[in-house]
């Protein structure tokens, strides 16, 4: 085997699963129109929170009665907001294949502790979806971006169910279709597929959700940071860009940049082909190798954003230190930064391939991977 170092190298080695990499037009003058010193409640700064707020719905085809607010604290803050004002009127339903859907399962069941049931399955597996109770309220995340495993489309969650579903979509919106009539809270983050900045979340509504804040008060306080009712209605203010408190207008331009992007590139159609096609070259490379192989173990249900692989090569005797050990070497040669799995995951990689990322970069970095898998295997041998 060979263990010569590829000649070519990606022209961008960022493939970090959060925040992702830029857009690829990405230059700090490009946020130059951004409305800097002056109130978010002028004018200029209301007319550009409506705009980040429409050209989402735009963009991801959201349909209009679904109400989309900008909120505080990223996508964890959407998806805190979401169950701390939503969950407690019916029993819920807690799903989880990963460390972040693992994490709503510990706030439901450990700090607000409402009647719910928890369905686990183990990292590369999904829970059955079409199995759950529909009459409770469902929560779960769409794409695990630490597993690597996403749901294969929505088919599974009934129409007509009496609950809602709380879905944190945060590394699939913008690469994948997410079919609205069965999401009654989605949320997402600008940091993730559109490589914007960590700032706010996304909370996007069904008009059943909407029901739900109007007609159903939490036995516990809210903190200011997350009401969305004031007197029993919904605060209105918050899906037309009056946020609930100070928003970085910096990172509002750089998503209204990015949004541009996105449509420069075919918006949901083009960003969908992007993610795929990137995934696709990971998986070719995979298919033709018998030392690698995804952590996802239906391929129905292979993320194209979150790209989770496991080194399967019998020879390594220590799989932590050498997954370690490659994205290490990957980092030093400034091929593909950030790959390593995520802490609480199983060991291996994770190559994010989100439609910020260039699949010419994708394709450059592979070999690079071939090469230092190699090496971390010759340098088991000769320390053996
Ligand atoms: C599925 C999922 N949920 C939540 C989060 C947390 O996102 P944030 O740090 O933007 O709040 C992440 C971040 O990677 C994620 O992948």
């Amino acid at each position: 085997m060979t263990t010569t170092a590829p000649a070519t190298r990606p022209a961008n080695p960022r493939f970090s699963s959060g925040p992702c990499a830029k857009i690829p037009t990405f230059t700090l003058e490009k946020l130059a129109d951004a409305a800097l010193g002056r109130s978010h409640r002028a004018k200029i700064g209301k007319d550009k929170l409506k705009a980040a707020i429409e050209e989402t719905r735009e963009l991801l085809n959201i349909p209009a009665d679904y109400r989309i607010g900008i909120v505080p604290a990223s996508d964890t803050g959407a998806v805190e907001m979401a169950m701390w004002s939503l969950l407690g009127a019916r029993k819920a339903t807690m799903v989880a294949w990963e460390s972040f859907g693992a994490g709503w399962v510990t706030d439901v069941v450990k700090q607000l502790k409402i009647d719910a049931e928890v369905k686990i399955a183990e990292y590369g597996e999904i829970v059955d979806m079409a199995a759950l109770d529909y009459k409770t309220d469902v929560v779960f995340t769409w794409n695990g971006t630490t597993s690597g495993v996403r749901m294969p489309s929505g088919d599974a969650i009934p129409a007509d169910r009496e609950g809602l579903t709380i879905c944190d979509a945060t590394s699939a919106a913008y690469a994948m279709d997410l079919p609205w009539d069965k999401l009654d809270v989605t949320t997402f983050s600008w940091q993730k597929v559109l490589g914007g900045e960590a700032a706010h979340g996304m909370l996007i509504l069904s008009p059943r959700a909407v029901e739900r804040l109007e007609s159903y008060t939490p036995a516990w306080p809210l903190p200011k940071i997350f009401r969305l009712t004031k007197g029993g209605k919904l605060i209105e203010g918050i899906f037309v860009g009056e946020t609930i408190n100070t928003p970085s207008m910096l990172a509002v331009e750089d998503y209204l940049v990015a949004l541009d992007w996105a449509r420069s590139v075919g918006g949901l159609k083009g960003l969908i082909a992007r993610a795929d096609a990137n995934a696709k070259a990971i998986w070719d490379f995979c298919a033709a190798r018998d030392w690698i192989d995804n952590l996802a173990v239906d391929a129905a249900t292979r993320s194209n954003t979150s790209v989770c692989l496991k080194f399967t090569d019998a020879r390594i005797t220590d799989g932590p230190v050498f997954a370690k050990a490659v994205a290490k070497r990957l980092e030093a040669e400034g091929v593909a930064l950030d790959v390593g799995a995520y802490r609480d995951a199983p060991a291996g990689l994770r190559i994010w391939c989100g439609g910020t990322v260039e699949t010419s970069d994708v394709e450059a970095m592979l070999p690079w991977l071939e090469y230092a898998f190699h090496a971390e295997i010759e340098a088991l041998s000769q320390a053996a």
